[in-house]
């Protein structure tokens, strides 16, 4: 049986995900809501949704570029978060073209929008293959120098959303290296090895078996709010999730370098999703595919700078599957 997406053009989202358990049950994995008002009044503002310009944090909201300062909307304590209030996920995005099994959304960000520069023209393309996969692509183009860092913020619960938390699921990410955080969860300079570290993953684990260790990065981040370094090409596993319990699995693919494992740690119970139950803390997971957070304060990070010249181009895969129990 085949899988089936929906989307909403507020903020380019995808609003569920209907996949196949062991038993041949659609189970839907994606957090959501059933109207667009739930959306705009939701505590949680980023079900699903495109996050843009700027995926993640940029540490007191302000940036340099060639001798300028930029400064952009605090809305994480000092950071800016996710573009500020009014990023990507908030705005109404086209939809230029729909065929059965492909959807592109079309934005174009006004130079100066969440005090970012350049004029900023943005499509995110989804489509849906037979091998149950959404493959998610990005393209944008700017008329000024500016920087750039987009992903997806699907939190998925392979067990339906509602169905409790994630802890037993069991992950497995190749990442050798993870970046840690200061008090404000901004990146410390360093890309550090997982060895002996609770951010190894190199084998299948289950993320109940470090989330509750006292152990200061996952204070900081009150669980797992990290970038895992990825250095998969797009046709390796970057990073998978499997429940048990439904027998769903998550493969996801990659051409960026980097991949938000986040815990759902702030999600407050507050939401109340699609089936009526509350959407609690560690309720989902993120597999965020990105550049590092804060990269413009970073020089060292992979280049988040796009030229007028150029054409930002990503790719993400999230394949499911049915894992056949041995
Ligand atoms: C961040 C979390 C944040 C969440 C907001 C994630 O991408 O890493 O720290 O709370 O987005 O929903």
């Amino acid at each position: 049986m085949g899988m089936q997406v929906a989307f909403t053009d507020y903020g380019a989202r995808i609003v569920s995900v209907l996949v196949p358990d062991k038993a041949g049950n659609l189970r839907d994995v994606v957090l959501g809501f059933n109207s667009i008002q739930e959306y705009l009044q939701a505590d949680e503002q980023y079900h699903g949704a495109t996050i843009g310009r700027f995926a993640n944090r940029i540490a007191n909201g302000h940036f340099h570029l060639d001798d300028e300062k930029y400064t952009l909307q605090q809305n994480n304590g000092s950071n800016c978060l996710h573009g500020g209030p009014t990023g990507f996920h908030a705005k109404v995005w086209d939809r230029r073209t729909s065929f059965k099994k492909k959807i592109d959304f079309c934005y174009v960000s006004p130079d100066g929008e969440g005090g970012f520069p350049g004029n900023l023209k943005v499509t995110v393309s989804y489509e849906l293959t037979e091998d149950n996969e959404i493959v998610i692509k990005y393209k944008a183009e700017t008329d000024k120098k500016t920087v750039i860092n987009l992903t997806n913020h699907a939190y998925f619960n392979l067990d339906g959303e509602g169905q409790g938390d994630v802890l037993s699921h069991i992950l497995q990410l190749p990442s050798d290296h993870f970046l840690p955080i200061d008090e404000n969860q901004i990146p410390l300079d360093r890309e550090t090895p997982v060895d002996g570290t609770v951010f190894d993953f190199r084998l299948p684990k289950k993320i109940v078996e470090d989330i509750n260790k006292d152990e200061e990065q996952l204070r900081r981040g009150n669980g797992y709010d990290h970038t895992l370094v990825n250095h998969q090409p797009i046709s390796q596993v970057a990073a998978s999730a499997y429940s048990p319990d439904s027998g769903i699995r998550l493969e996801v693919f990659t051409t960026e370098p980097g991949i938000q494992l986040y815990t759902g740690n702030f999600l407050s119970g507050k939401d109340i999703g699609k089936s009526g139950r509350k959407y609690a803390s560690r309720s989902a997971f993120c597999f965020e595919t990105q550049h590092y957070p804060d990269s413009p304060n970073h020089l060292q990070f992979p280049s988040v700078i796009l030229e007028p010249s150029q054409v930002f181009e990503s790719e993400t895969i999230y394949k499911f599957s049915v894992k056949k129990l041995p």
